[in-house]
């Protein structure tokens, strides 16, 4: 399939994906129980898998949104910038963390930055996509989707200069 001027083909199938998010979903679920949890999705990239995931956790929980962004074409700028702040009253929380993919890692290190700057009772990250071997600096990631080889991927909310999001599997750019 073409998105733009690159060819990428199939790589994670819908089933797959939905499969391995109904385990999340339990996992998730047995770990919180009688907690109140915070779930705060990274836009753009999470909204599809904080929309699923959501449905398959079984207790109470916010929904919130923080946005940041570091990707041009298909590399990390390593320059993240904030253009959405985190909600203001996270102190004392349980936060869920909620990622389409950690690359790098330095999303994830600015957003734990800024939130322990509130003080949450406890900050856990849900990723459905890890790349093992590009991350710069280690990050405790409790609940990873799929781990993947270092190639740009697309579709279930991944974007290849913002195109994409919306394709229900993910995609690989063609070598
Ligand atoms: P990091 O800061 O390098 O970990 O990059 C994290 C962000 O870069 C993710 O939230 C994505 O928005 C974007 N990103 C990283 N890898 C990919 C990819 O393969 N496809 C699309 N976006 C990606
Ligand atoms: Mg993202």
């Amino acid at each position: 399939m073409k998105l733009l001027d690159k060819e990428f083909v199939p790589f994670i199938s819908k089933e797959k994906i939905q499969q391995r998010i109904k385990e999340l979903g339990q996992q998730i679920t047995n770990d919180y129980k009688g907690k109140d949890l915070t779930i705060i999705g990274v836009l753009n990239g999470s909204f599809i898998f904080v929309s699923d995931l959501a449905k398959a956790i079984d207790i109470n929980c916010d929904i919130e949104f923080t946005k940041y962004s570091s990707y041009v074409n298909t590399q990390s700028t390593g320059k993240i910038v904030r253009h959405l702040d985190l909600p203001s009253n996270l102190k004392g929380q349980h936060i869920l963390i909620v990622e389409d993919i950690i690359d790098t890692g330095q999303t994830m290190q600015k957003i734990l930055k800024d939130l322990k700057q509130q003080e949450p009772a406890s900050v856990k990250i849900v990723s459905l996509l890890f790349k093992p071997e590009t991350l710069l600096e280690p990050i405790d990631i409790s609940y990873i989707g799929f781990e993947i080889d270092p190639k740009f991927v697309v579709g279930y909310g991944l974007d290849y200069n913002g195109k994409g999001r919306n394709i229900d599997e993910i995609l690989v750019l063609k070598d």
